[in-house]
């Protein structure tokens, strides 16, 4: 595996592979069997797979969080090594913005970026989209690989590809979420947290698979709150949402009418760390018959 550093050098290694198929999978590091999931998605759809690390500042909402965030790099290099991951790009703050973080290019994403996640970390797609955008600019890649974990991030990437201003020609392509014992959704952040508390942490899944088996069209409400309940009474020190939304749309879903695609999201604090999780209902014709 090459590692690259510079905008430059990342050019000059990547123009000798730029006539075959480029995969690219953008990460902040910490990585785990999810990513390499990624990886070897991309290394089955591309001839050469460019994975990047960089944790962005830009896209953080709490200042404790971006200095939380774990950073594992030996151990990275070693499982993307492991995976046979052709290029790793390790760029530094002034390579990927090189006039400043100040974003100058507008990410218009409407509603969804107002939404769930948008509403709770104010400003963190604007920053997803600028660090996307600009590592896109620097990969080019022909695909781009993405965790289903972050669904809300998926519909905000499927979005900044269709920007006709940013001109980019990737495809996105989605994979499932990977679960620890628990049905955890495997993550970076899951890192701060204990063998026991990783334990419990499951209960987020559990909640949401309530809401996937207990739905019907008129229980939507009641649903969502004894999922949220749940989580309280299961040692969460607090929920910021449980929720559906459209899966295809992603407008935010009050009232079911037993027949429309749906993902049930959620995002709750255990122990001061900020899980998420979504499960993706399968289609049926619940309460119609
Ligand atoms: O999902 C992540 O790890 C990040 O949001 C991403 C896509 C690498 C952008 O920094």
């Amino acid at each position: 595996m090459q590692i690259v550093k510079t905008a430059v050098d990342l050019n000059q290694v990547l123009n000798s592979f730029r006539q075959q198929q480029i995969g690219f999978v953008p990460t902040m590091g910490a990585l785990h069997e999810g990513h390499i999931s990624l990886i070897k998605a991309s290394k089955s759809h591309s001839n050469t797979t460019v994975c990047s690390i960089f944790i962005n500042p830009t896209q953080f909402n709490q200042k404790a969080d971006f200095e939380n965030y774990p950073i594992t790099l030996t151990e990275d290099i070693e499982l993307l090594e492991q995976a046979d991951c052709d290029i790793l790009f390790l760029p530094s703050l002034t390579e990927v913005y090189p006039n400043g973080t100040a974003a100058i290019k507008p990410y218009p994403l409407g509603n969804l970026a107002n939404i769930l996640e948008g509403a709770f970390r104010s400003g963190h797609f604007e920053g997803v989209c600028q660090v996307v955008d600009r590592l896109l600019e620097l990969v080019i890649p022909h695909f781009i690989f993405m965790g289903l974990k972050d669904f809300q991030q998926c519909k905000v990437v499927e979005q900044l590809l269709k920007m006709p201003h940013l001109n980019h020609q990737a495809k996105l392509i989605t994979l499932p979420t990977l679960r620890e014992q628990s049905m955890l959704a495997m993550s970076s952040r899951n890192r701060r947290l204990t063998a026991d508390e990783l334990e419990k942490a499951g209960e987020l899944y559990q909640s949401l698979l309530y809401v996937q088996n207990a739905l019907m069209p008129g229980n939507e409400k009641a649903c969502l709150q004894k999922a949220a309940d749940n989580l309280l009474q299961n040692g969460f020190d607090s929920v910021d949402y449980i929720a559906l939304a459209n899966a295809h749309s992603f407008e935010l879903v009050t009232h079911w009418d037993g027949l429309e695609p749906l993902v049930v999201l959620g995002a709750a604090f255990l122990h001061g760390v900020r899980l998420i999780d979504n499960l993706i209902l399968p289609v049926h014709l619940k309460g119609l018959y």
